[in-house]
């Protein structure tokens, strides 16, 4: 039997603050968390939707010098252009806030003492390499070298990005500060270390054993980092930027960015409800769950917990429905080359058109494995499906109503055995969307509203109210009945998904609000409801569009 719970806590990846968001971000991690959100309150839910930036760690740093800036400076560019993307998306969190704000420094640092207190870390020295004219220890990305295997001499301290190994510092040949330039020497360094091998057991019986139900590329990946045999984990680095470690003799040490980013979870929960925040993450009546991508499956399904259970007072997630890569016209997204589709550049190239992209991408979402995304799919599904089915179906049917009733609902007659049949199908349509949604099968869920325009569609084609009006009105009433509670049944339906969409066609039909619970009714709309005017929800998006998009991605950066 599953577990009934009184309320969910979403929480959605906190993306790095050292650029902005693209469409692989929205895809894998905020579209889908945004519908969730949505789909829940829309069910009068209790629900709390957290987002923020994720503003510490070695790349921002890195970027900061070299742009002779400092890391606030950086992180201050970023964080209001990501907020702003997510706004014009429409993905509503309940707070957007950041990991250098000062309530996340304290419960940060808060954390690590509490853990620190009890004795779940372990402390260890060991040697690593210093940059004696910086007067600073190196990170791994700041160290530069030869790598042992390839030869290409531009090499990480962490991963040789030519052959794609992943090295120590130690494994460099000629090591070079990337700081200085220097020769670094090594030297000795103490860090906290999280024994996850210690948490190894509960880890395995939590996951393996009674979360068999998570989505398939999750507890793939689980299984194998728990049957490799896990190792302790260092949760400090020695750097000047982040959350300094709290603990006398630390001075120079901050936490690693991976153990502060996600109690950003916390304390942006703090920062949203400084008087009941606890009841979202100390309360068993609580659903958890954490939304992201791939890369961050082993953070959120084995650090984070252990550290969550190392604290003893902190529920765990119930899931972590993590999403595969899109790619973009069949290459990997990639910053540094340009190779993305950036959301504020998105939407100056095609305003207003939020609920496409958001529709392309739920509909080709890489929920199991990972996909592509193609400027030529794009315009198909625009042109084919939100133009062709979703907006002709809903903007003939006002138009005839306009035409045959003066824009009011005409009252329904005696139903034929079609229009039973298309009632049913039209009821069906609840229960297929909650099992998928329920699920996390956001793509099944949008194909079955889409469907449902099908439906409309098929029936207006089948029934033909414009011949039908020549010689019974009555008749045509109950045609047209039958489409508008199946128009208003769609503004629910698309609600999570296609929420600008879904709030035009409220606006059609005068209605300013649905509830999850009346979808498949068919008494949404009663008999002389008047309609506002129609217009239209889509429009054709031609070649030339997409014949510019797939040319600005291959024009060469500067
Ligand atoms: O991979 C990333 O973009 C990380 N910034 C995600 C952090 S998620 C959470 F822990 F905050
Ligand atoms: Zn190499």
């Amino acid at each position: 039997m599953d577990k009934k719970f009184k309320r969910t806590l979403i929480t959605s990846a906190l993306p790095y603050a050292n650029g902005p968001v693209h469409i692989g971000h929205l895809a894998g991690v905020y579209v889908p968390a945004d519908i969730y959100a949505r789909y829940l309150r829309l069910k009068g839910e209790e629900t709390l939707f957290i987002g923020g930036s994720d503003e510490h760690g070695v790349p921002i740093a890195l970027k900061a010098k070299a742009e002779g800036k400092t890391p606030q400076e950086i992180v201050d560019r970023y964080h209001f252009l990501i907020k702003k993307s997510f706004e014009d998306f429409g993905i509503t969190f309940d707070i957007y806030s950041r990991t250098s704000s000062e309530i996340h420094r304290k419960t940060a640092a808060d954390f690590f003492r509490k853990l620190y207190d009890k004795g779940e870390f372990i402390e260890k020295t060991s040697e690593q390499y210093y940059d004696e004219e910086a007067k600073q220890f190196l990170a791994d990305r700041y160290i530069t070298g030869t790598c042992p295997h390839c030869g290409n001499e531009r090499a990480y301290g962490d991963q040789c990005e030519a052959c794609g190994t992943s090295l120590s510092p130690l494994d460099l040949i000629h090591p070079q500060s990337a700081i200085s330039g220097s020769i670094p020497v090594l030297k000795e360094t103490k860090h906290w270390y999280l024994p996850l091998d210690k948490h190894e057991p509960w880890l395995k019986e939590w996951i393996l054993n009674q979360h068999t139900e998570w989505k398939s590329n999750v507890y793939g990946q689980c299984k194998s980092w728990l049957e490799m045999g896990l190792q302790p984990r260092a949760v400090s680095r020695d750097l000047d930027w982040g959350v300094p470690v709290p603990v006398e003799g630390a001075e120079g040490k901050v936490l690693y960015v991976w153990f502060d980013a996600p109690i950003g979870y916390i304390s942006n929960t703090i920062e949203h409800s400084p008087d009941e925040w606890e009841k979202w993450w100390k309360d068993e009546d609580t659903k958890l769950l954490h939304f992201i991508g791939k890369d961050n499956i082993v953070f959120h399904c084995i650090v984070f917990p252990s550290m969550l259970k190392a604290d003893g007072s902190y529920i765990l997630p119930e899931n972590v429905p993590a999403n595969e890569f899109l790619n973009l016209e069949g290459e990997k997204i990639s910053t540094s080359r340009n190779w993305a589709v950036w959301l504020h550049e998105y939407l100056e190239d095609f305003p207003g058109k939020q609920d496409v992209l958001r529709y392309v991408l739920t509909a080709n979402a890489p929920e199991t494995k990972d996909n592509d995304f193609t400027w030529k799919d794009f315009q198909a599904r625009n042109n084919n499906e939100l133009v062709a089915v979703l907006g002709n179906f809903v903007n003939r049917v006002l138009v005839l109503t306009h035409k045959y009733f003066d824009g009011k609902v005409p009252a329904r007659n005696e139903l034929t055995d079609y229009d039973r049949e298309v009632v049913a199908e039209l009821a069906g349509v609840k229960p297929l969307l909650e099992s998928n949604l329920n699920q996390f099968r956001f793509r099944e869920a949008l194909k079955e509203a889409m469907n449902l325009a099908r439906l409309g569609n098929k029936y207006l084609a089948d029934t033909e109210p414009w011949k039908v009006a020549k010689t019974d009105l009555e008749r045509t009433a109950t045609i047209l009945n039958i489409s508008l509670q199946i128009t208003a049944n769609l503004a629910v339906a698309f609600e999570p998904f296609l929420p600008f969409t879904s709030e035009k066609i409220r606006q059609m039909i005068d209605k300013s609000s649905f509830r999850w619970e009346e979808l498949g009714s068919l008494d949404l709309l009663s008999a002389g409801h008047a309609l506002q005017a129609p217009k239209l929800l889509f429009e054709k998006i031609e070649d030339e569009a997409m014949e510019r998009q797939v040319e600005k991605l291959r024009r060469p950066t500067d």
